[in-house]
Formats: C-alpha cells, structure tokens, sequence
C-alpha cells in the first residue's frame, strides 16, 4: 500500500489506474482505525478493484469547544491495518494541503434542513463540515463506490441527500454498525472513557434495544418511552442530549401509523459524546 499526502500524487496514481479500466472505492476516515473502519475496507475490497482510504482529522466538522485537538492521531498502526485489510492507497493529506485558503476562507456543501437537527442541532456546523470534506474528496477521487459506517447514522442520511441532490456519479454503500460483545458501538472516541465508564457505556445500546423491544410489544406513546430511556441513562450515568424515533425514509419524527423507524441517540459519559441507533420495523 502506498500513501501520499499531497492531492498530485493523489491524482497521478489514480489516473494511471482509471486508465487501466479500475473500479475504485474510498474509505473516508479521520484514522485512529478499530474493526469497524476494518469492515469498512473488507465491504470495499469485495466492491471494487481499488481502494483507497483517507485519513483526515477534518477541522471543519468540530466545533470550537470540541476534540479537535485530542482526536487521536495513530497514522503508523493505521497503516498497517489498511494494508493488512487489502487497500491499495492512502491518502493522508495536512491539513494546508486539504484547505491551503485556511478553514474560513473557502466554499462549503451544505444540505439544508436535517443538517440542523439532532446531532446538527448539538454541533452547529458540523454536517456542513462533514458535506463539505466528503465532496472535496469525491471530487480528488472521483470513486466509483464511497463506503460509510451505518454507526453515523445521520451522516451517511445527509451524503446520501448531498450525492442525489446535485446527481453525483457515486455509489454509497452502508456499512452495520460494528460492536464490543456488551453492545458498545466501536468508536475512536470510546478511548476517552475510564475503565468505569467503559462498564456503563453499554447502556446506551441496551436502552435503545428496550426501546424497540417496547415499540415492537405495541407501545406507541413515543414522548413517555424516550422520557423513561433518557431518565434510565441519567441513572446509569449519562448526560442527556438527545433520543428520538424516526422514520427512516426522512430521518424526521415518526408518528404512530410509521412502520419503518430507526431510534437515533446521543449522550455524554465522562469527556466523551457517544452515539448510538437502531432501526425497527413494526
Ligand atoms: O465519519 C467520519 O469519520 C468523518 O465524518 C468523515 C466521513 C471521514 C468525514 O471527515
């Protein structure tokens, strides 16, 4: 596996292998690389003849009081596992490279409306970041194939909104959310937790299992089941920030005649913000 960090390189080597008829794939990442970045790579293996990753710690999606800082930085062992996994490129850019007019001075994608809810609604800016970066690769890349993680539920809704609404010749494929055997989604950011907290991170998966247990049992009354989930993870140790039921076709609020619905949540334990989903059909 080769890794370039500069976007001539980039486009030198993937000319020379469009030119050879190559079906490609990008793995987008900000690195610090777990199992479920892995099965991101192992989906795109089996759906392309070449895969690239990238590995960018993407300023424009963290707020100002955020981890941009701390976002943990673990290029060497990163690379090792992408080669292992079969990718044939890394594109791990600086930052001046990527935005060489600073974060402030350039053009931004932006999907209006969802990008301001649930999660947009707690990290004002952050999808227009996310949009904005995963079309500046698309562009360097021009991939036949994007894989994203089903984990960053409203962020693969908002890529798919931005790829459909101004037509861009790309597939995206979702990827299911990877898990420790307790339920806890696998995340870079699991690594801010201490051992303790790392015990009731859990809860925040299982709650949202007894969510559905409870919708598919024939529960309807929406508001009282999320106020008993948030009441039982403040229990448990968490901050609130949201929980909702959602149609899964819009990712807006569900209401009682929805069959197709996915539970999106989000809460604080410790320094960390976690984030979890499930989808249901009833
Ligand atoms: O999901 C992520 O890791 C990031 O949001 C992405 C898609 C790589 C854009 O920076």
């Amino acid at each position: 596996m080769q890794t370039v960090s500069t976007i001539a390189e980039l486009r030198a080597r993937l000319n020379a292998e469009r030119a050879s008829g190559k079906r490609i794939a990008l793995v987008p990442t900000m690195g610090n690389l777990h199992r479920g970045h892995l099965r991101l790579v192992e989906s795109a293996v089996a759906n392309a003849d070449f895969v690239v990753a990238s590995i960018f710690v993407n300023p424009l999606q963290f707020g100002p009081n955020e981890d941009l800082e701390r976002y943990p930085r673990t290029l060497a062992e990163d690379q090792a596992q992408l080669e292992a996994f079969g990718c044939n490129l890394l594109f791990a850019p600086t930052e001046a490279e990527v935005y060489p007019k600073g974060r402030g001075g350039q053009t931004f994608v932006e999907v209006p409306g969802i990008s301001d809810l649930y999660c947009g609604a707690s990290r004002p800016g952050h999808f227009r970041g996310v949009t904005t970066i995963v079309n500046k690769l698309f562009n360097l890349i021009q991939p036949d194939v994007a894989v994203f993680g089903c984990k960053d539920y409203q962020q693969l809704h908002v890529i798919r909104r931005m790829v459909e609404d101004l037509s861009m010749p790309v597939e995206l494929i979702g990827v299911g959310t990877e898990r420790a055997e307790n339920g806890l989604a696998l995340s870079s950011r699991n690594g801010y937790l201490t051992e303790e907290e790392l015990s009731v991170a859990p809860a925040l998966y299982a709650t949202l299992c007894d969510l559905r247990s409870a919708l598919i049992a024939g529960e309807r009354d929406h508001d009282t089941l999320i106020e008993h989930a948030q009441n039982h993870l403040e229990r448990a140790g968490f901050l609130r920030d949201y929980i909702h039921i959602l149609r899964r076709s819009d990712m807006l609020t569900a209401d009682t005649r929805d069959t197709q619905l996915v539970i999106i949540a989000a809460a604080y334990l410790g320094a960390a913000r976690l984030i979890d989903n499930i989808e249901v059909d009833l």
